[in-house]
């Protein structure tokens, strides 16, 4: 995790070109983007994701799913959301070849640590940032299964890329084969062993529960959606301190720090105002923080060095953050 205080100053914006839009499965189309003038893309590593910043103004988040060494182009692949409010709908109806698209990013929330064992779990859409993740744990010569389920294989995206690694990859249609078996798959802790998990929260919710028994810091999930909404009932106002602009501030029940903070004129970037995309990520100096993101871990949690100022709070009625 980063504790950049600045979290604007680390977020690269850039116009980049639709190269090739491809339909990858019912629903489901990849979409290459390059820079204009052949120039190099920004570095990313397996796990990060960039926001595209659509012409009417929605922004998303979407995992790079292409290969990290190619620094000319990047692999978007992104579902027709049936309950789509202008991101994905916006995509697949309206973006094609040669189309610019505004790009912010990369960013990571979901690295792959070195481990000589992984255990890939992906749902769905959630194959994007596995993708990248199974090729580096293929290249470093880890031990490593996937598991991916989906509706039918008509709606799992890049079967074909993943036939490549033989039965490593288990595929899991509900319509053939039902639901994945959890128990088995992660009913025992197994040593050395790190499990990477992506997909709809139902998916997420069910491999937390199945790994409560693992070592600390053997999960890593990504969720798409915020885990549990903040509850806003019982929030109170607390005082708010920025150390490097020297402000003193007052948080409102009614606002996030996010808000406070950008009506006094600091710069700070938000993305998806869920507390599911990292972008607002803050340096904490000082004060309890009541974390309501679905990014950190509950060891990053327990750090306290970090919050996202979208939603996360204040449980010590005081709070000094590095801004
Ligand atoms: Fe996405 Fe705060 S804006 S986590």
């Amino acid at each position: 995790m980063s504790t950049s205080a600045d979290t604007a100053a680390r977020e690269v914006e850039a116009d980049l070109v639709v190269d090739a839009v491809r339909q990858e499965s019912d629903g489901v189309v990849s979409l290459r983007l390059i820079a204009p003038g052949d120039r190099e893309l920004p570095t990313w590593a397996p796990g990060a994701h960039v926001d595209l910043m659509l012409p009417n103004g929605a922004v998303r988040q979407y995992s790079l799913c292409g290969d990290p060494a190619d620094r000319a182009s990047w692999r978007l692949g992104i579902l027709r959301e049936p309950q789509s409010r202008g991101g994905s709908s916006f995509v697949h109806d309206s973006v094609k070849k040669g189309t610019v698209l505004r790009t912010r990013g990369p960013r990571n929330n979901f690295a792959l640590a070195d481990s000589p064992r992984y255990r890939f779990i992906a749902g769905g859409i959630g194959i994007t940032p596995i993708l990248p993740m199974i090729a580096a744990a293929h290249a470093a010569g880890a031990d490593w299964t996937l598991h991916y389920g989906g509706r039918s294989r008509r709606s799992m995206a890049f079967l074909d890329e993943l036939g490549a690694y033989g039965d490593r990859v288990t595929v899991l249609a509900a319509d053939e084969v039902g639901l994945p078996d959890l128990d088995a798959l992660l009913g025992s802790p197994e040593p050395d062993t790190l499990v990477y998990c992506c997909g709809p929260g139902g998916l997420l919710d069910a491999v937390e529960q199945r790994c409560a028994a693992w070592p600390a810091g053997a999960l890593h999930l990504e969720r798409f959606a915020a885990k549990e909404p903040a509850s806003a009932a019982d929030d109170a106002a607390f005082e708010l301190l920025l150390q490097e602009s020297g402000l003193n501030l007052t948080v409102p029940a009614d606002k996030s720090v996010f808000e406070v903070v950008r009506e006094a004129g600091v710069n700070v970037v938000g993305s998806c105002f869920e507390g599911v995309c990292g972008t607002c990520e803050t340096g904490v100096v000082d004060g309890e923080v009541d974390h309501r993101d679905s990014v950190l871990s509950p060891a990053e949690r327990e750090e306290n060095e970090v919050m996202m100022i979208c939603v996360s709070r204040c449980r010590s009625g005081r709070l000094t953050l590095e801004l």
